[in-house]
């Protein structure tokens, strides 16, 4: 085939072209594809564009610095210190700045090394249903991912099979057949997302917490997808008087630009630099003015207000009878919300995503949950127009396997 091709539905790699569109433009909520059809994003790029797309208050930053500086690696830049100071600003009390990177599973990677160096120990706890990456070692501390990569490395083994629960009871049982000696560290998500969104039993941190400063291990909140006013607040595992060791951000800090950081406790921050940090694209110049763009433009909105409207939207529409009586469960937190059928032999979810596509809302899904996680900027009226587009397929869906 001549390389040269106009057709971009062929592009490669495949990864690319799941979907049959190709996208444009976006401003706010909506995304435009090549053919000019609008979409509204309930999906905000994977959670990232928790601002909206186009923010002239972000964008000008960056257009502002790329006639300025990219890159400067190890040498600090006057955009990189603003950036540090202004994370700081925004970390609980005693959280400092570690390290910056650019994607998440590098930030998670860095947080893993850090605790080893700081313990002296070598296993890393995990949830099984949680998410941490897609390097080779972030995808053993999970069991999303089929066994075919080899041998898991040696330094990230032990995945918690606490049957998908996450009732403090269980976990402590659990957390007792694991020799704490040898444990670096616990890692967890908030609010799971990738096999969700689903919410942790509300004592769950309290026990982790608890477990971690009774046998010195280092608690690694990863508030990837949660942080930044996802699920309220700028951090949610700070919510409830519960304080991590380490909490790895990334996503909305950017929103989409890519950057992602570690922070630690005053406490381990003497440990930060014999864990290695940095690397090329640490800490650039452009993703440091993504960063003071997101966090000014945020400081200057009421977030968590938005945030706990679109939650309350979310609640109100599906708590309408009908969604009861099709068996629909809610999940989530703040603006990381799911829908999903009670009923397990119900695997509606993935075909309900091609129609609300084919629909013009953009959303994402699981086999069995329906994931939404607008712009924390979008219009309520926006996000009920979404709603009742959603409910529209669900109930065509309903319909359909009555045999109406
Ligand atoms: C909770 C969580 N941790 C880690 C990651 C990995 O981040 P990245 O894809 O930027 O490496 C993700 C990405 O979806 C995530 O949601």
């Amino acid at each position: 085939m001549n390389k040269q091709s106009s057709d971009l539905h062929y592009a490669r790699p495949d990864h690319y072209r799941k979907y049959p569109i190709v996208l444009k433009s976006a401003s706010g909520s909506t995304i435009t594809d090549v053919s000019g059809k609008e979409y509204l994003d309930l999906n905000s790029v994977m959670g990232t564009v928790n601002c909206g797309h186009n923010v002239p208050l972000i964008s000008d930053r960056l257009v502002s610095q790329i006639n300025t500086l990219w890159n400067s690696n190890f040498f600090p830049t006057e955009i990189q210190l603003e950036a540090i100071s202004k994370i700081d600003s925004i970390l609980p009390q005693g959280i400092n700045l570690a390290a910056l990177y650019s994607t998440g599973a590098e930030a998670i990677e860095f947080a893993l090394r850090l605790a080893r160096q700081v313990t002296g120990k070598q296993h890393i706890l995990s949830f099984k249903d949680h998410f941490h990456g897609k390097t080779l070692g972030t995808m053993h501390l999970v069991k999303h991912f089929p066994d075919c990569y080899g041998p898991v490395p040696e330094s990230y083994r032990t995945v918690i099979e606490s049957d998908g629960s996450d009732d403090p009871a269980v976990i402590e049982r659990y957390l007792g057949a694991i020799p704490a000696e040898e444990v670096a560290a616990i890692i967890f998500e908030p609010v799971i997302g990738y096999s969700g969104p689903r919410s942790l039993h509300k004592d769950f941190p309290r026990t982790v917490r608890q477990y971690c400063e009774e046998n010195n291990i280092v608690m690694i909140a990863d508030e990837i997808l949660t942080g930044f006013h996802r699920c309220k607040g700028w951090f949610f595992s700070s919510q409830g008087g519960i304080k991590p060791d380490v909490i790895v951000f990334g996503k909305g800090l950017g929103n989409g630009y890519p950057i992602s950081g570690v922070a630690c406790a005053d406490a381990l921050s003497g440990s930060v630099n014999s864990a290695l940090p940095g690397s090329t694209f640490a800490g650039n110049s452009l993703a440091c003015a993504a960063a003071c763009g997101v966090i000014d433009f945020m400081q200057q909105e009421d977030m968590p207000a938005k945030t706990i409207a679109l939650e309350k939207l979310f609640c109100d529409y599906f708590s309408q009878p009908r969604f009861e009586s099709y068996g629909i469960a809610l999940d989530g937190a703040g603006a990381l919300l799911s829908i999903s059928f009670q009923d397990p032999s119900i695997s509606a979810m993935p075909q309900i995503y091609l129609d609300l596509l084919q629909a013009g809302v953009i959303t994402s899904h699981t086999q069995k949950h329906l994931r939404l996680m607008p712009p924390l900027t979008i219009a309520p009226t926006e996000f009920e127009r979404g709603l009742e587009v959603i409910g529209k397929c669900i109930d065509a869906t309903m319909d359909a396997a009555a045999g109406n």
